[in-house]
């Protein structure tokens, strides 16, 4: 549990969301289109809500597979370090892979994920965050697509969490204690 106490402000409307994702998914047909060999990848656990709507937009065949991989504790800060904590369930040697991720925070996260799907020789690679904070950005890693730019502030929903808690917001919201100035 979070220890000290906060507030959430809404930033980002269960409605927007909805209405990005229509538009992101109209972009993800165009590139897969015609292939029937496309895996859906979320990354456990913060993108379970977005790859669930994403998934139903799209009119394409899809598997959906799972990968675990972390780089955060429970506090709010990278430890840079990504583990893969559980692996995908199949194989995806040639087929065409898409990862899906919440937020990008600095990077290491995708970019240890796409280094290793890549050793797995999928015949394409492409990925997509919901949320992207590129002013934390310490390694070079560009999604193929991203939902919304975001400015540096600690949020929450819509699958993600602090400390675990707040995943089932419907909306994106960022964190504010209520114990300090601000
Ligand atoms: P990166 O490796 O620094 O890019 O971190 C990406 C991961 O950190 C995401 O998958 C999230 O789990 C977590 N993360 C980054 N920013 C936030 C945030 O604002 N709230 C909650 N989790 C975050
Ligand atoms: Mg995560």
């Amino acid at each position: 549990m979070p220890h000290r106490p906060y507030i959430i402000d809404q930033m980002i409307s269960a409605k927007s969301i909805a209405a990005k994702i229509e538009n992101l998914a109209r972009e993800i047909e165009q590139e897969f289109q015609g292939t029937d060999k496309l895996v859906v990848v979320g990354l456990l656990r913060g993108s379970f809500v977005f790859i669930a709507d994403l998934v139903r937009e799209l009119d394409l065949p899809v598997e959906v597979d799972f990968l675990e991989a972390s780089s955060y504790g429970d506090g709010m800060e990278s430890s840079r370090e990504v583990r893969i904590f559980k692996d995908l369930r199949g194989a995806i040697e040639g087929r065409d892979v898409l990862v899906v991720e919440d937020i990008i925070d600095t990077g290491h996260t995708l970019a240890h994920v796409h280094d290793y799907l890549e050793t797995k020789h999928p015949a394409c690679l492409k990925s997509i965050a919901l949320l992207d904070k590129p002013a934390r950005r310490e390694v070079d890693y560009r999604a193929s697509w991203t939902g919304f730019e975001i400015p540096d502030e600690f949020v929450v929903g819509y699958g993600i969490d602090f400390a675990q808690r707040n995943r089932n917001l419907p909306y994106i919201g960022k964190v504010r204690f209520t114990d300090e100035d601000g």
